[in-house]
This record gives structure tokens, C-alpha cells and sequence, in this order.
């Protein structure tokens, strides 16, 4: 449903390349790293966002929602690819988007708008209210009929897209040590967790700094149930959106020298985590290592000075 491009090509790239780079940094140490190349998955719906729609979609299609209602920030890759793909299923879709301006404006908003979706907004001592059960239930009042995607794309149901990625790592690749991968919602994290094989790891990178975070995915996800997973919170230089030069730095460096564009609020954040990985030597001997590319490059549109 999102193949199509504007002349009718089909340029959803799937499965998304398994690309494995080469560095005496961690090849002297007998890891090998994969990147997975979601981000080139399809051009807007790409990364995290097409694996959690490619299941949500249909189920909207097929259950006669009369619409779809969502959240986000003004930057948010997950509004993005929603609306898209709400404009591609000819779906109604509104966006409560998280701003202390009655008429927000970025990149981002100014796509979603001109693909359909009806913008709101909702300012940020409410919004951080907005999953709460008597927030959940005047959602419903005000908007029935209509299927409700959390901020992130993080509906329960969305976790079965990991478990087509993993499976297409494992058709190239078939015995990966460590799977590695941004967190925010921590649905992208979970999802790996879910349907990673016993022998597999996973190492969940925050890109927010929470005291509680650890706490709330475990609640959420019910993550307690499993075992071989880690999630590292020391990498978040700053907290959610926070972008300083030190990472600003590293991930242009990191495209000059791999040719691979990371986003700074997600995946670069996890890249530099697994640099710090291998300098601590904290990945054993051996290891095979795919590193998820959770896409999100519109994102930078949003990024002071970029
Ligand atoms: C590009 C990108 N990577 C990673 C994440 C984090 O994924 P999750 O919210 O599933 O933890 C997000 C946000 O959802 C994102 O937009």
C-alpha cells in the first residue's frame, strides 16, 4: 500500500539490506557489526515506523475504524510516517501534537498538513497526561469509531514488525550474538525482546534520561518475563531531543567514514553506545553484532542549524 511512488514505481525496499562494516576498531577483538538498513525501507514510512504500521494498517482497514487519532511532538518521525500512510489508506487522521503554540510549525507539520491530517495541539503539562485512563476515555467520547495509536506508534499490536526484521537478519545472518537498537517508547526494544531467539541479546539504548525509565518499560511491556536483555541510559547526552555538539559531531563523522546517515535523537545515540561498547570491551569475543537502523532521518529537518 506504500510502495507507489508519485510515477507509479514501487520503491519499498524490503527485505531492507544487511550491511556489514569492516573496522579494525572492533574487528581486532573478533566482533563483526551489521547495520540493518530499515532507514532505507521506503523513502517517508522508513526505520521502526514501517515495522510497527506495516501490521497496524490492514488491522485498521479490515476492522472499519472510521478514523485514526495519534500523538506526537512537532518533529515527530511517527506522525510523519502516520500520515502518510493514513493519506495512502485514505484513512481521517488526527494529530495531537504536544506544543505550548496554538498553530505549531515545522517541516514535519507542514508534510502531515498537506497530506491530510487534521493537526491539534495540546499543551505539555496535559500531553504528558494523555495515555491516563480518564484521558484514554474522553479520547474515545471525542473521537469514536476511531483507532488510537500512542505516541510512537507504540500499540501493543505493533511489536509483531520486529519479528519480520529479526527474521530477516536470521535469513542472511542466522546465529546474531546482539541485536542493538535506540529506545524511546521502548515498543521497537520490546518487540526484539518478544521475538529474539534465547542465545540472542538485546541492548536497548535510551535516547531519553527518565530515573524511572527502566521501571516504566518493564511495566509497560511487561519486559520481566525475559531474559538477555540490557538497557543502557547513560547515553542519552542530555535527555529526549537533546543534540549537543560532542553527538553532533560523531554522527557527521560517522557518515564520512561509513556512508551511512544515522539520525542524532535515536540511532546515533545508539551508535555512539556501541563505540563505547567496544572501547570498554564490554562485547565478548566473537560476537555477531546487527545494529538496527530505526530510520527517523526527517527528523533532522527539526535540528537547530542542520
Ligand atoms: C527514528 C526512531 N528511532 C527510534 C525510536 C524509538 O523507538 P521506540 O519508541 O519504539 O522505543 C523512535 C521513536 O519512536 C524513532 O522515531
Amino acid at each position: 500500500m506504500i510502495g507507489a511512488n508519485s510515477t507509479g514505481e514501487n520503491v519499498t525496499r524490503l527485505p531492507s539490506p544487511l550491511v556489514e562494516l569492516k573496522d579494525p576498531f572492533w574487528n581486532n577483538q573478533e566482533i563483526r557489526l551489521w547495520v540493518k538498513r530499515d532507514d532505507l525501507i521506503h523513502p517517508i514510512v522508513s526505520g521502526n515506523k514501517y515495522r510497527k504500521l506495516a501490521f497496524l494498517m490492514p488491522e485498521l482497514a479490515n476492522n472499519g475504524y472510521e478514523g485514526v487519532l495519534s500523538f506526537g511532538g512537532p518533529n515527530s518521525n511517527h506522525a510523519h510516517a502516520l500520515a502518510w500512510m493514513c493519506r495512502c489508506y485514505g484513512v481521517p487522521l488526527t494529530l495531537m501534537i504536544r506544543s505550548s503554540v496554538s498553530h505549531p510549525q515545522s517541516a514535519t507539520l507542514e508534510d502531515v498538513r498537506t497530506w491530510g491530517a487534521e493537526v491539534r495541539t495540546i499543551p505539555p503539562k496535559q500531553y504528558r497526561e494523555k495515555d491516563t485512563i480518564p484521558m484514554m476515555r474522553a479520547w474515545r467520547a471525542r473521537y469514536p469509531g476511531y483507532l488510537i495509536i500512542p505516541e510512537g506508534g507504540s500499540h501493543p499490536k505493533s511489536l509483531l514488525g520486529f519479528k519480520s526484521m529479526m527474521e530477516e537478519v536470521r535469513e542472511v545472518l542466522p546465529k546474531p550474538d546482539l541485536f542493538i537498537c535506540p529506545v524511546g517508547t521502548g515498543a521497537t526494544m520490546a518487540g526484539m525482546i518478544k521475538y529474539k531467539r534465547d542465545r540472542e541479546q538485546v541492548l536497548g539504548v535510551s535516547a531519553l534520561k527518565s530515573s524511572t525509565l527502566f521501571k516504566d518499560l518493564n511495566a509497560r511491556w511487561k519486559l520481566d518475563r525475559f531474559q538477555g536483555w540490557t538497557l543502557a541510559e547513560q547515553w542519552h547526552f542530555g535527555g529526549y531531543g537533546k543534540t549537543p555538539s560532542s553527538l553532533l559531531k560523531f554522527v557527521k563523522w560517522f557518515e564520512e567514514v561509513y556512508s551511512i546517515r544515522l539520525d542524532p535523537i535515536y540511532s546515533g545515540k545508539a551508535m555512539f553506545a556501541f563505540f563505547e561498547y567496544v572501547k570498554y570491551q564490554l562485547i565478548p569475543p566473537g560476537s555477531q553484532v546487527v545494529f538496527l537502523h530505526t530510520g527517523g532521518l526527517q527528523g533532522w529537518r527539526g535540528i537547530a542549524g542542520q
